[in-house]
């Protein structure tokens, strides 16, 4: 296990995940039971082999953990801001005495720049929420220039459904978990920012909904929370840098 250490980030964010990192699992069962882990793994037997993943925001390491467990020889880096949250991360790695085929690196993700095209995979779950969407306009192009052409974006987050009960309590849980983190660890955001668009601008294609794909195999709803989204972006940029 390598680990790699920028300066010290001293902002309220990583303050505040450093304080709820041991918590975080406890807080996220009373809302949501094991709803949001379900989301999170939801479509990693859809992922081809991966040899090389960049893991932003992971948390405790939980999503982390199913993903190197299913693909034993790939080579993770994981950026987190939190320290204490990277603990979790190594302490829950499926090989954590293992040395060199996990990076952690802590870093404000919105200054680090990784190594050009060199991941098949960038993994940001419940991550993107954490930023503007003016800041995820300038950063989303920064942190995709890790790819490969044709590498793949594994999203899962949250959303507010579309209508009934749910949008109702989508909205209301929305709002209570916006002042927690605002209170807890300085969040900016009032609402999700609108990561369809943000994706639409970004030369990504959908290849697997959580959706769809639980539709299409049980024929009933789907299997994940209504208020989560997880799915797997391609990049449809080729080596010249133009769509096909
Ligand atoms: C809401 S938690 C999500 C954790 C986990 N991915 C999950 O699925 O629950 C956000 C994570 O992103 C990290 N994070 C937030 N802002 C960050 C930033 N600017 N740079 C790096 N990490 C950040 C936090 O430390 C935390 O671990």
């Amino acid at each position: 296990m390598k680990r790699a250490r920028q300066p010290t980030i001293g902002n309220q964010s990583h303050a505040g995940y450093d304080r709820l990192a041991p918590m975080y699992r406890t807080l996220e069962s009373i809302l949501f039971a094991n709803r949001l882990q379900e989301a999170r793994v939801a479509l990693i037997e859809a992922l081809p082999t991966i040899e090389s993943a960049l893991f932003f925001g992971d948390g405790d390491g939980r999503l982390l953990n199913v993903f190197a467990t299913r693909f034993p020889n790939c080579l993770i880096t994981s950026v987190d801001q939190s320290r204490r949250m990277l603990d979790l991360q190594q302490k829950r790695f499926p090989d954590h005495t293992v040395t060199g085929r996990q990076t952690l690196i802590q870093a404000n993700a919105l200054d680090y720049h990784p190594p050009p095209g060199q991941f098949d995979l960038l993994v940001c779950s419940f991550f993107l929420d954490c930023f503007s969407e003016s800041e995820l306009a300038r950063a989303i192009p920064q942190w995709l220039s890790a790819l490969r052409p044709d590498g793949l974006l594994y999203f899962v987050d949250f959303r507010i459904p579309e209508s009934g009960w749910r949008r109702l309590r989508g909205r209301c849980l929305s709002w209570l978990m916006h002042r927690f983190f605002r209170h807890s660890t300085g969040l900016k955001n009032r609402g999700l920012p609108d990561f369809e668009s943000l994706f639409a601008s970004h030369d990504l294609d959908i290849v697997a909904d959580a959706d769809t794909r639980c539709a299409s195999d049980t024929g009933t709803r789907c299997a994940i929370d209504s208020m989560c989204v997880c799915r797997i972006y391609r990049m449809v940029k080729n080596e010249t840098g133009l769509r096909p």
